[in-house]
């Protein structure tokens, strides 16, 4: 395994105090958390379903925790700075819905559709999803949160009156209410404990050979008996060949196709073709203001362009500072926001948090700025197919005629990696390729051994 960067782990990278990020074109930054603070750079949750990942963390003994990817006591945030709870986003526009799907039951509008059965069972299903009064209207919830808490003696818990129904639908980050139920971000979602990147040392620590670091491709060739990688040693400076029967590549393909290669022209130039997406994040070292003053416990607030969400740390709770990530966002916002010089980057973050929690931005310290685009051997966060596929798809949709032409090996030479998954932006997909491309190597000796006997 031939590793350019000095760790493993690829994209999936935790920064902490000390780490240098190299960027190109940009001044190196040298993160300055505090002590046990790190930020997951590239990926930084796991869903439940991702068990190959989960397998090789319990495989290799790799302590997993909880990680919150959604908080009702999170935000959604308008443009214009106006802040509506999570709890009272979702369950307020329940309570609308509710009311005015019964309001048209009752009234007849659906008796094309419906039985008077469904009708009958429907109504009072309504009545609980949204909470309703006893008369079908939606009068507020303390679903959405008590405007007088429940206290000792007779101190009755109560309700506020529900949000407008116009007021709900003006914020534009009401769809984000609907995030925690995409099946790759429903509860329970997991992480490693202390960074992302403790699975990949796992894995690396129990390798028969373990990697070479510092190994940067700069060729790969088929040739009569096998495959040569030519590749530098970054330490010496000196180049190295390697021989092998097979190769499997998991370059990111803009890093695949800078090198050089007697590939042939139709594979070199599929790998050219793809585009990759953008995705920055920003992170701040800062006091937990979001945990004691406004009970957030992780989760994700939605603030909209340019900086996307702020998401507040899963592990650690109650300490006294966290990593908060100010900024993540992806696709075209994302390009443009590489673009700007990192303070403007920072800046715009810690922006976004002062609109969130007003009288906090200031708290904000050493930020840590990666846009993956920049980053050295990424070159990008996960190949844009969506343009490419015949569904346009991204996740799980994938057809492009470039992706597909590498499912298939190029002589002794094989590709994987998370692009070439029907989920381009999980490690899960990275894993799911890498087992059916070993796959083909084995059954393709398997095979010739059958021929030779
Ligand atoms: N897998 C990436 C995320 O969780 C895209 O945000």
């Amino acid at each position: 395994m031939l590793e350019a960067r000095d760790r493993v782990g690829g994209r999936a990278w935790a920064v902490r105090n000390g780490t240098r990020i190299a960027m190109n074109g940009e001044e190196t930054q040298t993160v300055a958390f505090a002590p046990g603070l790190y930020m997951n750079a590239g990926p930084a949750r796991i869903p439940s379903f991702h068990t190959g990942f989960l397998g090789y963390a319990r495989k290799f003994d790799v302590p997993m925790e909880v990680e919150v990817n959604s908080s009702r006591s999170a935000y959604i945030v308008g443009a214009d700075g106006s802040r509506i709870r999570m709890r009272t986003a979702i369950n307020d526009m329940r309570g609308h819905i509710a009311a005015l799907l019964g309001k048209a039951v009752r009234q007849g509008s659906l008796d094309q559709t419906l039985s008077a059965a469904d009708k009958e069972r429907l109504l009072p299903f309504l009545s609980r999803y949204g909470d309703l009064a006893p008369d079908g209207r939606f009068v507020g919830t303390e679903r959405s949160g008590f405007a007088r808490l429940p206290g000792a003696g007779l101190t009755f818990g109560a309700h506020g009156q529900p949000l407008p129904l116009e007021q709900l639908l003006a914020n534009e980050q009401l769809p984000m209410t609907l995030f925690e139920d995409d099946i790759y971000m429903q509860a329970t979602m997991l992480e490693p404990v202390g960074g992302m990147d403790q699975v990949h040392i796992g894995i690396d620590r129990n390798l028969r050979r373990p990697s070479i670091r510092g190994a940067e491709a700069l060729e790969m060739a088929n040739t009569p008996d096998g495959v040569a990688v030519v590749w530098r040693d970054r330490a010496s400076g000196e180049t190295r060949r390697m021989t092998a029967d097979y190769l499997i590549c998991t370059l990111p393909l803009p890093v695949a196709a800078g090198l050089r290669s007697n590939l042939p022209a139709a594979v070199t130039s599929a790998i050219a073709s793809v585009r990759y997406g953008e995705s920055n994040k920003v992170g701040f070292d800062s006091p937990r203001f979001w945990e004691a003053e406004e009970q957030i416990y992780g989760g994700i607030s939605f603030v909209g362009p340019p900086t996307g969400l702020i998401w507040y740390p899963s592990g650690d709770l109650f300490s006294e500072r966290g990593m908060l990530l100010g900024c993540y966002n992806s696709g075209p916002v994302a390009e443009a926001f590489a673009k700007m010089p990192l303070a403007d980057q920072i800046a715009a973050a810690r922006a976004a948090v002062e609109k969130t929690h007003p009288g906090h931005g200031d708290k904000l310290a050493n930020p840590a700025v990666i846009n993956w685009s920049k980053v050295p051997y990424s070159l990008g966060p996960w190949p844009d197919w969506g343009a490419m596929s015949s569904g346009r798809g991204q996740e799980g949709h994938i057809d492009a005629p470039a992706y597909t032409l590498l499912q298939q090996p190029a002589g002794q030479i094989y590709f994987a990696g998370a692009h070439l998954s029907q989920t381009p932006g999980w490690q899960e997909g990275g894993i799911q390729s890498a087992w059916v491309q070993v796959s083909a190597i084995v059954d393709r000796v398997r095979q010739q051994e059958r021929r030779a006997a």
